[in-house]
């Protein structure tokens, strides 16, 4: 009988990670990499991802990194030919990238904030899950597991958060249809709902006048830790939630329990 670590293990996994050059999508690369995952690390700033890679390498781990911008369509493409052809067929992907644009309004946003929002945020989601299932098809392996990074903005909000919020709203969205739509390719598709974490998406908030009170409104009354994350993301990532398809965990300390 396999031990039940084995549950969770990404052994020769092919794990891509959007995003993955600060922040929660940097954090993510090291646990599945630990979990035995061969991690492909996509961003734009390139040295970055580099030196990720080569500390995930000097680790022990199997590491690629490569220069994607999800906001174009070719760089896409050209990511998950190259992401596929670093180790063979891609098991996981999971879109994390993201960006806000600034602690404004519906009123205050511009079209220029809308479009890098949403391009980023969610029609990436889109493309990547789109050109995923072609590979997926292509290789008819009849397998694969996609991971959206959304937000506890997506239901609950304070103002400010437009139109991140919005997009996030529409990932987890995204996650149900897709997943309803994706299950005829044996392609899983879940989210990882997040409350808040100290990065550069969260920093305008966080580091505002407001933040302490609005600390105090999570019932754990702490921001989250990036490890508190590592128990969903690996749970998503591996078999262990291989008849979950279309769910969204949520890691908030009970945020979303409270009013924001
Ligand atoms: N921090 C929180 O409290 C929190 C809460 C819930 C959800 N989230 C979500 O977690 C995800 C990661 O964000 P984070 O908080 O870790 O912030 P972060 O440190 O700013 O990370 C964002 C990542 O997205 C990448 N990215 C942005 N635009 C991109 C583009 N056009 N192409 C490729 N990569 C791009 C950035 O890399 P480059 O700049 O190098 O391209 C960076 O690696 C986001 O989806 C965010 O919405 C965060």
């Amino acid at each position: 009988m396999s031990a039940i670590s084995d549950l969770f293990s990404l052994k020769d996994k092919n794990v891509v990670i959007t995003g993955a050059s600060s922040g929660l999508g940097h954090h993510f690369s090291g646990v599945l990499s630990r979990a035995g995952a061969n991690v492909i690390l996509g961003a734009r700033r390139e040295e970055k991802i580099r030196e990720r890679v080569e500390e995930l390498v000097e680790a022990g781990g199997q590491a690629t990194g490569l220069r994607l911008d999800v906001r174009d369509a070719n760089s896409i493409d050209a990511f998950l030919e190259q992401a596929e052809q670093a180790y063979g067929p891609i098991d996981v992907i999971i879109n994390n990238a993201g960006v806000e644009s600034g602690a404004k309004t519906y009123a205050m946003i511009d079209e220029e904030d809308w479009d890098f929002v949403m391009e980023t945020n969610l029609r990436s989601v889109w493309r990547i899950s789109k050109a995923y299932t072609g590979q997926v098809v292509k290789n008819g392996r009849k397998q694969g597991n996609i991971v959206n990074i959304t937000s506890i903005t997506d239901t609950r909000t304070v103002k400010g958060q437009f139109p991140y919020a919005v997009s996030k709203g529409a990932v987890t969205r995204m996650t149900q249809v897709m997943a309803l739509e994706a299950a005829r390719f044996g392609i899983r598709v879940n989210a990882l709902s997040p409350g808040y974490f100290m990065t550069d998406v969260s920093r305008v908030l966080l580091e505002s006048a407001i933040a302490p009170e609005f600390v105090k409104g999570i019932p754990m009354r702490r921001l989250g830790e990036f490890p508190d994350l590592d128990g969903a993301i690996l749970l998503l990532a591996s078999d262990a939630s291989r008849y979950m398809s279309g769910s969204v965990i949520v890691v908030d300390g009970g945020h979303t329990c409270a009013s924001l």
